[in-house]
């Protein structure tokens, strides 16, 4: 298959969360069975040049892209620039504005979301931009595959607008992946004109699906009801996030368009991968010693070199405790707090590393009871590398989200040896079974896991994890080995085979 990605991230450079590891994963894992992969992305200008390998500057365009002013629509263009290139071996599209030669500064900053541009604007003028670039270059890929709101305008675009694409790519499916229903890309209607239509033609979209959509808002366009609507096939990031999306209330009141027959019959839950070349402790180049399942001392110096490195006591006997993380409410930030406490009360260290705006309360803790605690470090910034050395020298890793489309930290934990402590929900519980209490037979049990959204469910495992880890070492190097060795399961390669399949089944459509 031709397969084209659509994306506002894509891993190592382009990262915020586990959106860009996917993409790159997956791009990946396809391109090695023999697909041809290209990924489109935002030429954001925080992504260094030297982050792309063999970068030509491909050509320039005139990109349609309308406002709304006045209330009337006035359609003009956007002088855009197309690069193309590799990234992680991926070959990569790059697309921005000419900020020299054009009066905008979409894409533009430090950083790759919260720029002093309106996002809405910027994706919707970057997905016509993929549309006008794809079918000048002549290309005709089998499948677009998007993700997210930001790309959402794809298929809408592609359809079902004046300046339809489909006719001139007849062949082409497009593919949407869901990977947060917390983020649902509203825009104004007079927003929409950013893609060079006007937003009429979507509101009238939207008003006729409003008998499926309870309580939205009229006056905004919901992007990602668009593309659930507008795509040939819907998939989210595990079946039991699927699974709570149609059952419970993990998609708010998407949930009704979720659950519309037509949709139902197309959407499905396909459980992430993660890069097991990228993650792997045999041979990860961040790490101060390498290990894997039959040679484990490397984990034991990867903890002492951290805990130097953080200024922890350095004591290989105090089970350590880590999270990784964005630190946004869904990541159960008081739980977090209350596991710092937990943690320290029984005699184990706990680092966190994150960024994010709930971080506040921790921000408190370290800075103020946990100042000089030899057994509490904080670090709120990004770091691949030192995400890497946590992920190795932690004994435990806690996931205790509100809720998780997925989760890769829980799956890299597994990869180093670590031993992932999380809550039952969404790809958590997909992916991590208690060791206590598994009945089931699927999988072999391989962590500690939790119900509740309260401390006293936290506990529960949180406690018996550290208690275990201190009483049974013999029984813990054990666990660890066999996580380790067992980690291949979350490698990209059964997931591609998912995507692959779905991909056929839309081509046949
Ligand atoms: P989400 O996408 O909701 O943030 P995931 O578990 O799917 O959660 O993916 C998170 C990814 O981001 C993982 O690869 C994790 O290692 C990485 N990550 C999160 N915070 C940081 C950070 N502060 N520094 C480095 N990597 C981080
Ligand atoms: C989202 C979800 C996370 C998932 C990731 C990759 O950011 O929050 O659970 O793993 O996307 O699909």
């Amino acid at each position: 298959f031709h397969v084209v990605h659509i994306t506002a991230e894509m891993a190592p450079h382009a990262k915020v969360g586990g959106l860009g590891d996917v993409v790159t994963g997956l791009g990946r894992a396809c391109l090695s069975r023999g697909h041809n992969v290209e990924i489109m992305l935002p030429f954001y200008e925080c992504l260094p040049a030297d982050a792309v390998e063999d970068l030509r500057h491909e050509r320039d365009f005139e990109c349609p892209k309308g406002r709304t002013w006045d209330g009337q629509f006035e359609m003009s263009t956007l002088r855009t620039q197309v690069f193309t290139g590799k990234i992680e071996g991926c070959p990569v599209i790059l697309i921005r504005p000419d900020w020299n030669n054009a009066n905008t500064n979409l894409f533009r900053g430090s950083r790759i979301y919260g720029g002093s541009y309106n996002e809405a604007e910027a994706y919707l003028y970057f997905c016509r931009a993929c549309l006008e670039y794809l079918r000048e270059s002549g290309r005709r890929p089998d499948v677009l595959h998007v993700h997210e709101w930001q790309a959402s305008a794809v298929p809408m675009l592609f359809w079902d607008a004046p300046a339809r694409f489909a006719p001139d790519m007849p062949n082409t499916r497009v593919v949407m992946t869901i990977h947060n229903m917390d983020s649902s890309g509203e825009c104004r209607q007079d927003e929409f004109a950013a893609t060079g239509v006007s937003g009429e033609l979507f509101s009238t979209i939207d008003k006729a699906l409003d008998e499926r959509t309870i309580g939205h808002n009229p006056e905004r366009l919901c992007l990602l009801k668009g593309g659930i609507v507008y795509s040939n096939a819907v998939t989210t990031v595990s079946p039991n996030y699927a699974h709570e999306t149609l059952q419970g209330g993990a998609a708010g009141w998407l949930r009704s368009t979720l659950a519309a027959p037509d949709v139902q019959a197309k959407y499905s839950g396909v459980l992430n991968g993660i890069d097991t070349i990228f993650w792997d402790p045999a041979s990860d180049p961040f790490l101060a010693a390498c290990y894997d399942a039959t040679r484990q001392e490397g984990k034991a110096l990867c903890k002492r070199f951290l805990q130097e490195g953080l200024g922890l006591s350095v004591d290989p006997s105090k089970p350590l405790v880590a999270v990784v993380s964005r630190l946004v409410p869904q990541k159960g930030i008081h739980l977090i707090e209350h596991a710092v406490h937990r943690t320290v009360e029984m005699g184990g260290q706990f680092v966190v590393l994150g960024t994010g705006h709930a971080d506040g309360g921790l921000r408190g803790l370290a800075g103020g009871q946990y100042r000089d605690n030899p057994d509490v470090q904080m670090r709120f910034t990004y770091s691949e590398a030192l995400a890497h050395q946590i992920f190795a020298a932690a004994d435990l890793l806690l996931v205790p989200s509100l809720f998780e489309p997925c989760g890769l930290t829980q799956m890299i934990a597994l990869r180093y040896g670590t031993v992932p402590v999380v809550r039952s929900t969404g790809g958590l519980a997909d992916t991590v079974k208690d060791v206590d209490n598994y009945q089931g037979n699927d999988m072999q049990p391989n962590g500690f896991v939790f119900d509740g959204i309260d401390a006293g469910s936290l506990n529960s495992a949180l406690d018996r994890a550290i208690r275990t880890f201190k009483q049974r070492p013999e029984w813990w190097a054990q666990l660890r080995g066999r996580i380790m060795a067992d980690a291949d399961r979350w490698s990209w390669d059964t997931a591609a085979g998912s995507y692959v399949d779905i991909y056929r089944q839309v081509s046949q459509l």
